[in-house]
């Protein structure tokens, strides 16, 4: 038997053995992608080819931690229902026997090219790093070219995550770096064939620019256009808490600028952060047949207490965020859900038009495991308005501070912790609950709060509290079980 036939009996072998006790887990989610026994991190390969919707997934099958990962797969004809496919790649060549680490996809003459990291480790903990390329017919099984980029001069072997598109005529890829002086960079190669790509330089960080001093390493490059603008996308590690900004372990987020692909040269702003909640990282886009900008992300950040999850006893951990659309509003990045999420609703919308006046309410028929809300036309006239969900997670907004403030209690210790943005006037919330994950869209996606969160067993309760007097009209659909 082939190490990769190995590999693959291995983890159907952890699957099986696995299935009841992942699925008896009351936090399994009922609408995010998940693994189906194991460890999920970043999203890979995300595309939509030949109008079937493919995303990849980092994947560690054996444990719920990291280690050797596979990259699994999901499909989907609709962005809401999805089938679990044969795994695309498992580490089984010496080019990537420490892993088939994250990367992207594209289409070439009909054919699925997939660029990834071979992540290589010696005995002594030494790496390497290995930029591969697997082909595909039918987007299911893939054939391993090999390395076709070796680690350019003026890094470390932290350089990974490929990104690739095409552009006027050429290849692009973008890797996620840390130069020699311990910089975080992104990195730009250039290719005519997809074979062979020559290293153009630096585009963003790497000591230079804006970019000068933050962190010593951005991973998961992506740079595409949005609304006429370029948008880079990263995670940088490194960064220092600095007021409401960069409390998680690492960031994700983006620059605006101007690539010239001529010259491989970007020129851009500065750095916001795409998600102001505890679980956010790693984030990937593609443009969608429709023509729209889709990105998921990962929904945790390495790192960051990852065995106190409830879920590792049921020997699964982490999921993707919903698939969001993107779209540059002055200069900012907003995200919302994709339409297709509609398709999720089950019965009737319950509608109320909701006035609090110093109290909290439990609104009739308002409740539930997994549920979408709409809270719109809001006034919070003075003072603070929350709400409460399952007595786990409450988001606040105060109109005299202008903070938008969500809080959880702590999966570690059960301490109340919470992360903040300012919020000149609430408006509107689009929320995705389900049963143990939050996703807040606020003023039509200008800004979003996305975290993992325990609510005690049963506790289905959403509890609206004012401090002075709050308005609003709220829409409610319980949301399907599609996972
Ligand atoms: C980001 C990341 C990537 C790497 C992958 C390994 O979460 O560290 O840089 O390719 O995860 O699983």
């Amino acid at each position: 038997m082939s190490k990769d036939q190995e590999l693959r009996q291995a983890a159907f072998k952890e699957v099986g053995k696995y299935q009841d006790l992942v699925e008896a887990d009351p936090y399994r989610l009922h609408y995010h992608i998940m693994p189906p026994v194991g460890l999920l991190n970043d999203p890979n390969g995300w595309i939509q080819w030949n109008g079937t919707y493919h995303l990849f997934y980092q994947w560690m099958p054996f444990k719920t931690g990291h280690g050797a990962k596979f990259w699994g797969h999901y499909s989907s004809e609709d962005l809401v229902n999805w089938t679990h496919e044969d795994i695309a790649l498992t580490p089984s060549e010496w080019f990537e026997k420490n892993g088939c680490y994250s990367g992207s996809a594209i289409e070439h003459n009909g054919e699925l090219y997939a660029f990834y990291t071979g992540n290589v480790k010696d005995e002594e903990g030494n790496r390497e790093s290995y930029q591969c390329l697997a082909v595909s017919d039918d987007g299911i099984h893939f054939d391993k070219k090999g390395p076709v980029v070796h680690l350019p001069e003026g890094y470390t072997a932290h350089f990974r995550d490929p990104k690739v598109w095409e552009q006027d005529g050429s290849y692009f890829m973008v890797v996620g770096a840390q130069t020699e002086d311990l910089k975080g960079a992104v990195a730009l190669l250039r290719s005519e064939n997809l074979y062979e790509w020559n290293h153009v330089g630096v585009l963003a960080g790497g000591g230079e620019g804006r970019l000068s001093e933050f962190g010593y390493m951005f991973e998961c490059p992506d740079l595409f256009d949005l609304g006429g603008e370029d948008v880079l996308v990263f995670s940088p590690q490194g960064l220092e808490a600095e007021g409401m900004k960069y409390q998680n372990v690492y960031q994700a987020g983006y620059v605006v600028g101007a690539f010239d692909s001529q010259n491989g040269s970007y020129e851009h702003g500065d750095f916001y952060e795409l998600d102001h909640g505890f679980d956010f990282y790693a984030p990937q886009t593609t443009e969608d047949e429709q023509g729209r900008r889709i990105l998921f992300g990962w929904m945790s950040v390495p790192d960051q207490d990852e065995q106190d999850h409830p879920t590792v006893k049921h020997q699964w951990l982490h999921n993707m965020t919903l698939p969001r659309e993107l779209k540059l509003v002055d200069g900012r990045v907003y995200q919302t859900p994709v339409a297709e999420l509609e398709g999720l609703r089950e019965g009737d919308v319950v509608e109320r038009e909701v006035e609090l006046d110093h109290e909290t309410l439990e609104v009739d028929g308002v409740k539930g495991e997994a549920e979408e809300l709409k809270l719109e036309h809001i006034d919070v006239s003075e003072g603070w308005f929350a709400l409460e969900i399952g007595g786990a997670a409450r988001l606040v907004y105060s109109s005299g501070q202008r903070i938008f403030t969500l809080e959880r209690e702590s999966y570690v210790d059960g301490v109340v912790e919470k992360r903040q943005t300012e919020v000149a006037e609430l408006k509107d919330m689009h929320i995705f609950i389900d049963t143990s994950s939050v996703e807040v869209f606020v003023n039509g996606g200008a800004h979003v709060f996305t975290a993992r969160f325990y609510p005690a067993p049963n506790d289905e309760s959403l509890r609206f509290t004012a401090s002075d007097k709050t308005t609003f009209n709220l829409k409610k659909w319980d949301l399907r079980k599609v996972f």
